[in-house]
């Protein structure tokens, strides 16, 4: 079967593990900061900025915390956005408030966010979709004008940036995640990013049970180290040298995934454009680069379903990202969202990863001609 997504992982993470058995200390420690120092430096941030934790999801729910968001607070987040955005959200207590997007980015626009703005509104959770840059520009001048918090999450934005600046540190707080599927992978893993030292502080109490001193040799208290108080009923969600030690090996093959998906979307585009029935990604504007983390088309003879079968069947695994919330009966969520349910009806993710090889490309385009001939 030919995978959706999938890791690239070799020697060099195994040799970059074995030297993390060898030095006798696999929790947090020196290869997390070296990784939290060198993926600022990939973000054109800073290091007293950024904060590894144990997955973007633990990012979006502590994200309610950190920002001091309270019950009742209304929460804005695209209808396509992660279940764990949603998750998050709605175990604080706040109200989740979905907004529609653009029907083929599939990210949520300005003059989506402001239709639900209301003065309840205190911040918004906002979805680079496969890493395409949402229109920050816009969006952070609206949420500014009505003093509304930003989250982003640029879950795969490992490579993207919108003017130069990188998703993700557009907003009070951004994540990244790392987990098996993601292009940078460590197992499980995330970066946070925060628009200031002072939250970034907040957020490594919080991550580490609140706790006001560290444990350990970094502690420098004098005597009874082992006596703490404690700021809030934090978490323990914190990053380790085996994952830490894989991710820096990851982070120096970037520029050369970014090279091969860059070459499979193009093959893609121009392959799949003979077919009258599909319809490409949007183009993307040159002020962005995307991670081409999804290779998203859209289906336009109401046959999503059956083209999705039709390559199982033939060994080529596609899905849907993301399911949209406002159809997730546990939210009870109603409203029109039209936009999202066309892309919830169309859009099909096809295999994108750059372990992919050109026989496999090639396999790909001759099955979708083969269903091509059928369908007509
Ligand atoms: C859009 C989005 N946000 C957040 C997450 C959560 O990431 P993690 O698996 O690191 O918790 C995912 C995971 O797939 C995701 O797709």
């Amino acid at each position: 079967m030919i995978n959706v997504f999938q890791p690239s992982l070799g020697k060099e993470e195994l040799d970059a593990l074995q030297q993390v058995f060898e030095s006798n200390w696999i929790g947090r420690g020196k290869k997390v900061v070296e990784f939290e120092e060198k993926y600022a430096k990939h973000i054109k941030s800073s290091k007293d900025l950024v904060l590894t934790t144990t997955c973007c999801s633990e990012g979006l729910f502590s994200s309610m915390h950190l920002l001091d968001l309270q019950p009742g607070d209304e929460v804005i987040l695209p209808t396509i956005s992660f279940i764990g955005a949603g998750n998050a959200i709605c175990a604080h207590g706040a109200k989740m408030v979905l907004c529609d997007v653009d029907p083929h980015t599939l990210n949520a626009r300005a003059e989506d966010i402001e239709k639900v703005i209301t003065p309840k509104t205190k911040a918004l959770l906002l979805l680079h979709y496969g890493g395409i840059p949402c229109e920050m520009d816009e969006i952070m001048a609206l949420c500014r004008k009505h003093d509304i918090k930003v989250i982003e999450d640029a879950n795969a934005g490992v490579c993207s940036f919108y003017k130069g600046k990188a998703v993700g540190t557009f907003g009070d707080m951004g994540m990244w995640s790392f987990d098996a599927m993601k292009i940078l992978v460590c197992g499980d893993g995330a970066m946070l990013h925060f628009n200031t030292p002072e939250l970034r502080k907040k957020a490594d109490r919080w991550l580490y049970f609140g706790l006001e001193t560290k444990s350990g040799y970094t502690n420098s208290v004098a005597q009874k180290w082992w006596e703490f108080d404690i700021s809030s009923f934090g978490h323990r969600a914190i990053m380790n040298d085996i994952t830490a030690a894989m991710a820096l090996e990851q982070l120096k093959k970037l520029p050369a995934y970014m090279k091969r998906r860059a070459e499979i979307h193009q093959y893609y585009n121009e392959h799949l454009r003979q077919f009258s029935w599909i319809a490409l990604p949007p183009v993307l504007p040159d002020y962005v680069e995307t991670s081409y983390y999804f290779y998203h088309i859209q289906i336009k003879n109401g046959k999503r379903d059956e083209f999705a079968r039709f390559l199982r069947e033939n060994g080529i695994y596609t899905t849907y990202r993301y399911f949209p919330l406002h159809r997730v009966p546990g939210y009870g969520v109603t409203g029109e969202f039209p936009n999202a349910d066309y892309a919830a009806d169309h859009t099909l993710n096809i295999p994108m990863h750059q372990s992919l090889t050109d026989n496999d490309l090639e396999f790909i385009i001759e099955k979708v001609r083969e269903y091509d001939t059928i369908c007509k």
